[in-house]
């Protein structure tokens, strides 16, 4: 339903998507992983058009996102969601007003907006915060605000971008949980780029490793991340075999 081909992005003379392909079935959980730099927020950013691609195509239920009208893309843009790795909230807005906003601008009236909103703040187990600013939230209230706001138009499709990584051990494991707890409970699809591997053996229906620009490994994450065949996949592994295995793996890991 979802298909990236051949995208290519260049900044200068360094490309940050050397040739990208990525595919995604309905209702698919995809993990993509990799070293910092290879590229994923760039090809997060391509897919809703965030940052325009030199080349390449990408499609959504067989259209042309590329080739997308500027009405045409907005439509789009309102069934994706959207959570970064530091929460975008507006300071101005307390927690209601951010979350009910993406609602108002797909032109939902105040009071669906409103009640949307208030559905996805009880989701994510902050309804009582409604009336704060964000700026008096912690950080890990702060990303579940993210979170609500993305999940309060039903998104088809939910993009995440190291949605734990300015985040304390404790908050990424409750964070970590709402976002299964979600990819299980929501129809939409998802692509998370994250480093965590436990997550992403337990939750992924697909894991995608990246570098320099490109997918160069992919399958199902215990095939891609247990019984690694590429060196990227290997480093991982060791990273799992560190924190999970026994005396003699934690030192062949190191
Ligand atoms: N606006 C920009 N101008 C110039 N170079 C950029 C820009 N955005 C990204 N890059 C470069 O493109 C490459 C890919 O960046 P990107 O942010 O997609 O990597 P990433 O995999 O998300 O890394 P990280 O894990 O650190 O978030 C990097 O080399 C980066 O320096
Ligand atoms: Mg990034």
């Amino acid at each position: 339903m979802f298909a990236m081909r051949n995208v290519r992005k260049r900044y200068g003379d360094r490309w940050a998507l050397s040739g990208f392909d990525l595919d995604v079935e309905d209702g698919q959980t995809v993990v993509v992983m990799g070293p910092s730099g290879c590229g994923k927020s760039t090809a997060l950013r391509c897919m809703v058009r965030l940052i325009e691609p030199d080349s390449g195509s990408i499609l959504w239920r067989g259209r042309s996102v590329l080739d997308m009208s500027n009405d045409e893309l907005r439509a789009y843009r309102r069934r994706v969601g959207f959570v970064f790795q530091r929460s975008n909230l507006l300071s101005r807005l307390n927690v209601l007003e951010n979350t009910m906003l993406p609602g108002t601008m797909a032109g939902r009236t105040t009071v669906e907006a409103r009640r949307r909103a208030h559905d996805a703040l009880e989701r994510v187990g902050i309804a009582h915060l409604a009336s704060a600013r964000p700026q008096d939230l912690s950080g890990g209230e702060m990303q579940r605000a993210a979170i609500a706001r993305a999940i309060a138009q039903d998104p088809e499709l939910l993009l995440w971008d190291e949605p734990t990584a300015s985040l304390d051990p404790i908050l990424v494991v409750d964070v970590l949980r709402l976002i299964e707890s979600l990819a299980r409970s929501l129809r939409c699809t998802m692509v998370i780029v994250t480093h965590e591997v436990p997550f992403a053996l337990h939750v992924a229906d697909k894991v995608v490793l990246v570098s320099g620009g490109e997918a160069i490994d992919e399958g199902r994450p215990e095939d891609v991340l247990l019984t690694p065949a590429s060196e990227l996949a290997r480093q991982y592994s060791k990273s799992l075999s560190y924190f999970t295995g026994n005396q003699e793996e934690k030192a062949a890991s190191l």
